[in-house]
């Protein structure tokens, strides 16, 4: 379980968060969406302790995928897949083999995480948070930079870590990633939440977010051409 209470966020006078009432269970994978700027990263930071004011989170129990976040350092993808042991203070290789063949890392293990393409970098700094084993997954956009069928990979394999018992709470901009395979759908506008349901129920709102037209019959309604 993880929760954020509603206290607003404010960050240089500006109120980034609103009052958001924000909670998931174990179980769930909960895809967070909502325009750029809505306030998405600072909710995920919020529930990952990182907030100046925020209860601390046991990294063993939370693990945070940050938004882009890259590995400059020359290390192999087995190394950096390693590095998710740090907070139990141990090296055990079952987990970091459990997370290299989930991410489709095997083949790939010896090869230095700097020389990879933008997609397989992502799938190995995702495999550090797997390794870790975490009853909580916050990942911030873990599906950008992947090709249509790694980004179902890696939906697919969090749905197998939600039901295993994790609770998973993922940013994400691919609506059809959201409604195929998320448990809840929470929308995030201006600091607010303006959905929160089934990932089907809450799309009209999620279109609305962005200011997508959509028909009554919840299909995307083809955009005039730009000119
Ligand atoms: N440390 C900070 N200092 C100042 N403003 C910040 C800070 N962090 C976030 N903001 C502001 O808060 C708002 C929300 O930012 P946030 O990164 O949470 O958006 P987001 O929903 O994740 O957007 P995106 O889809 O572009 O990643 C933005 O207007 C941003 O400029
Ligand atoms: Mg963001």
């Amino acid at each position: 379980m993880i929760a954020w209470h509603d206290s607003p966020v404010v960050i240089g006078g500006r109120t980034i968060l609103h009052r958001v009432a924000f909670r998931a269970k174990a179980g769930e994978l909960v895809a967070l969406v909502g325009p750029n700027g809505a306030g998405k990263s600072t909710l995920l930071r919020a529930l990952a302790g990182l907030l100046p004011g925020a209860p601390k989170q046991d990294s063993r129990r939370v693990a945070w995928l940050p938004q882009g976040a890259r590995c400059a350092w020359g290390l192999t993808v087995a190394e950096v897949a390693a590095l998710g042991r740090i907070p139990h203070g141990d090296a055990d290789p079952a987990p970091v083999e459990r997370a290299l063949a989930a991410c489709g890392l095997l083949e790939l293990r010896d090869s230095r995480i700097d020389r990879l393409s933008g997609g397989q970098a992502r799938r190995a700094m995702l495999a550090r948070v797997l390794a870790g084993e975490p009853a909580v997954l916050l990942l911030d956009e873990p599906t950008a930079d992947l090709d249509p069928a790694a980004a179902h990979e890696v939906m697919a394999l969090l749905r197998v870590r939600a039901r295993a018992g994790a609770c998973v709470v993922v940013v994400l901009h691919d609506l059809g990633l959201a409604l195929q395979h998320a448990t809840r759908m929470v929308v995030l506008a201006d600091g607010r939440i303006t959905a929160d349901a089934t990932p089907g129920d809450a799309l009209p709102a999620a279109a609305a977010a962005f200011g997508l037209p959509y028909g009554l019959d919840k299909r995307p309604r083809l955009l005039p051409p730009v000119r």
